[in-house]
């Protein structure tokens, strides 16, 4: 089985040895609550989804990881993991108590140090722009000047969802089912969206190549007008009922807020899929991209800037996919004689949303009728109320 990055599986959930304990430490602590990327973070770090971390960052690693795309220790590593003082100022060793908007106690951290960050400065190294149109520097600006707290997570719970809760496995259960499967390669597939005739075709070109595929869908928190993950997951199942090879695809949520932060966020979702056992990773077009801050293909580049053993998963890189209508099949620019748009069937997000609104079907050459009915009548209901 693949190592995990840096070579461990991280698990930060506190063992049944320490429940008491830590309960008992938890009832008495000072409080921090977490907003909901945080969360899902916090859960990520508890279960080693983000391994070799095994907490939110402190300012070296922070430092490095926005100048350099790596830890402080060298490890690759391209995306902040930080969590918002809020107000509050700890000493060094003072143990902080984790909880939800809702009050539930999630974890502790053992602090190691409360220290402020020039937004600006995390916001270009990381998100490549501090323009304040990008949902990433949005998220910056929402903590005001909040400070950041470092430290050691013991993670207690797991946050409780409304949905998709037989399809929340670790990276420990992933790498079970992999084993039981008899997976020896196994592709992951990130995504936002619902699954249009473009990522199959994706994921199926895949799967010519390897023993297995992880359709593992980002459900933590995107932008308002990406479809809401409960809805997907319905479009997920519908699809895989009908179209896939159902024993040779794994479907499981990926926990995480969405940074949209392109090309660092390609590493990223990558690194986090070995850590759940993945030897593959599908980057396409504009991976994790969001209006035009990025290159078509800048997602795809950047795996250059690092040895193919730093990162340690395979990225499967795929072009610009579309229905080409002369030869009535999906294709790319690699494999396609369409020569204009002419040939070619492609529609943008804003039109197919307009469509699905007006209760309109997209072609079936762009999305399957079974995934397009869900999308309408989920638009229609949200319409209604
Ligand atoms: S993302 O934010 O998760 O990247 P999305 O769900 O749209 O957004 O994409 C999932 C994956 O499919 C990404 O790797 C993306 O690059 C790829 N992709 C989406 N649409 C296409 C397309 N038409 N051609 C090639 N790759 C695509």
């Amino acid at each position: 089985m693949i190592p995990a990055h840096g070579g461990r599986l991280i698990d930060r959930m506190v063992p049944d040895a320490r429940r008491a304990e830590l309960e008992a430490l938890a009832a008495k602590s000072p409080r921090l609550v977490l907003n909901s990327r945080e969360v899902s973070d916090l859960e990520m770090l508890g279960t080693g989804a983000m391994s070799p971390l095994e907490g939110f960052m402190g300012q070296a690693d922070l430092d490095s990881v926005v100048t350099d795309c790596r830890l402080a220790n060298g490890i690759v590593w391209p995306l902040p993991v930080t969590l918002s003082a809020k107000g509050g100022t700890w000493a060094p060793g003072t143990w902080v108590t984790l909880a939800d908007e809702a009050g539930h106690v999630l974890g502790l951290i053992e602090v190691s140090e409360v220290y402020a960050y020039d937004r600006d400065k995390e916001a270009q190294g990381a998100l490549g722009t501090a323009d304040k149109a990008h949902p990433g520097v949005q998220y910056l600006d929402s903590l005001g000047d909040s400070k950041y707290v470092g430290g050691t997570v013991h993670v207690l719970a797991l946050p409780q969802y409304d949905f998709a809760n037989d399809r929340r496995l670790t990276p420990r259960e992933t790498r079970v089912l992999f084993k039981a499967k008899g997976w020896k390669t196994v592709v992951a597939f990130q995504t936002r969206n619902p699954i249009h005739r473009a990522h199959e075709y994706l994921t199926k070109c895949a799967l010519e190549i390897v023993d297995g595929l992880l359709i593992h869908p980002l459900v933590g928190d995107t932008k308002g007008d990406d479809i809401p993950a409960k809805v997907r997951m319905d479009c997920y199942n519908a699809l895989l009922a009908k179209y896939y090879p159902t024993e040779r695809v794994a479907l499981a949520v990926y926990p995480q807020a969405m940074r949209y932060a392109g090309p660092r966020e390609a590493i990223f979702h990558a690194l986090l899929r070995k850590n759940y056992g993945c030897t593959h990773f599908i980057v396409g077009r504009d991976h994790a991209g969001v209006g035009s801050y990025y290159g078509t293909y800048d997602a795809q580049k950047i795996f250059e800037n690092f040895s193919t053993a730093e990162i340690g998963i395979e990225p499967l890189m795929f072009e610009h996919a579309f229905w080409d209508k002369k030869a009535g099949a999906m294709a790319s620019d690699k494999t396609s004689a369409a020569k204009g748009p002419e040939d070619k069937i492609f529609l943008s997000g804003t039109k197919v949303r307009d469509m699905l609104r007006n209760g309109e079907r997209p072609p079936v050459e762009f999305t399957r009728p079974e995934v397009a009915d869900i999308l309408i009548a989920s638009m229609a209901s949200k319409a209604s109320v």
